[in-house]
């Protein structure tokens, strides 16, 4: 049975975030620039969202660009933000025929004007798509996110439009970027590193971590059956014994 087979579509997570890491490390080991391996990357983005998509997900999210990105030598920086804009005008289309759904979260205001120009010209382009939403963090991080919502929180509160006694969990999610988006039941990181990296730490609380030692630009849809066959033989108690569960 191959591996795509033995996944239950009946049990598919609804939401996988994943955290492309290791296109630099893969370039290096090529004796390339770094931005060869996140150029490379892309027919992984490519692959994992077709996957994605054909098995009946409905949220794919990746963690394109972070706010600590921003740090990274300027020549890089610029080199990833054209591959960003080049990736979303060349693949629009595909989206479209696929009726794939793209959104964006993140500090989006932070991009430079054509990326985000770009970026809302896909989005608006592709806004009525139902299969699945394809959603890139960019400049995003969970603190920066925290951070923002706190913010909004306490304007409205000031404004007297939100009680302070009212703030829930709901009224909380409501805040953030990933409003709209159910949380990710599985959470899935390449290159052998075991961080969060200030990746949607809110909406994690509960995911499933799966690690891969793979490097981005090697990731296969086979490695995609692979975390998620792996999800499936896990037990999700959310703080319940297992009796309860039964
Ligand atoms: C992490 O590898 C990867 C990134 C910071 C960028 C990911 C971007 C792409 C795959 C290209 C375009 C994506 C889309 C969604 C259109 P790293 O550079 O941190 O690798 P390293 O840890 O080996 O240095």
């Amino acid at each position: 049975m191959s591996l795509k087979e033995q996944i239950n579509l009946s049990r598919l997570p609804q939401h996988v975030a994943i955290i492309m890491d290791g296109n630099g490390r893969w370039a290096q080991r090529q004796g390339e620039q770094r931005i060869f391996g996140h150029q490379h990357g892309v027919r992984a983005v490519r692959d994992t969202t077709e996957a994605a998509a054909e098995l009946g997900i409905k949220f794919l999210t990746l963690y394109a660009f972070s706010t600590e990105n921003w740090n990274r030598p300027k020549a890089e920086v610029d080199a990833l933000m054209e591959l960003l804009i080049q990736t979303i005008l060349a693949e629009t289309a595909t989206l479209n025929k696929n009726n794939i759904r793209l959104l964006a979260i993140g500090d989006l205001e932070s991009l430079p004007g054509n990326c985000h120009q770009q970026l809302r010209e896909a989005m608006a382009a592709t806004a009525s798509n139902t299969r699945m939403s394809l959603v890139l963090a960019l400049s995003y991080s969970a603190k920066w996110e925290l951070l923002d919502a706190v913010q909004r929180i306490s304007q409205d509160v000031k404004k007297g439009t939100l009680d302070a006694s009212a703030i829930n969990e709901e009224v909380f999610s409501n805040y953030l970027t990933t409003v709209g988006i159910p949380d990710p039941e599985l959470l899935i990181r390449t290159s052998g590193e075991h961080r969060i990296s200030n990746f949607l730490l809110w909406q994690i609380a509960y995911s499933e971590l799966y690690f891969t030692d793979k490097l981005w630009p090697e990731f296969t849809k086979e490695d995609f059956y692979t975390a998620l066959i792996d999800y499936q033989q896990r037990e999700r108690r959310f703080g319940l014994v297992s009796e309860q569960l039964k």
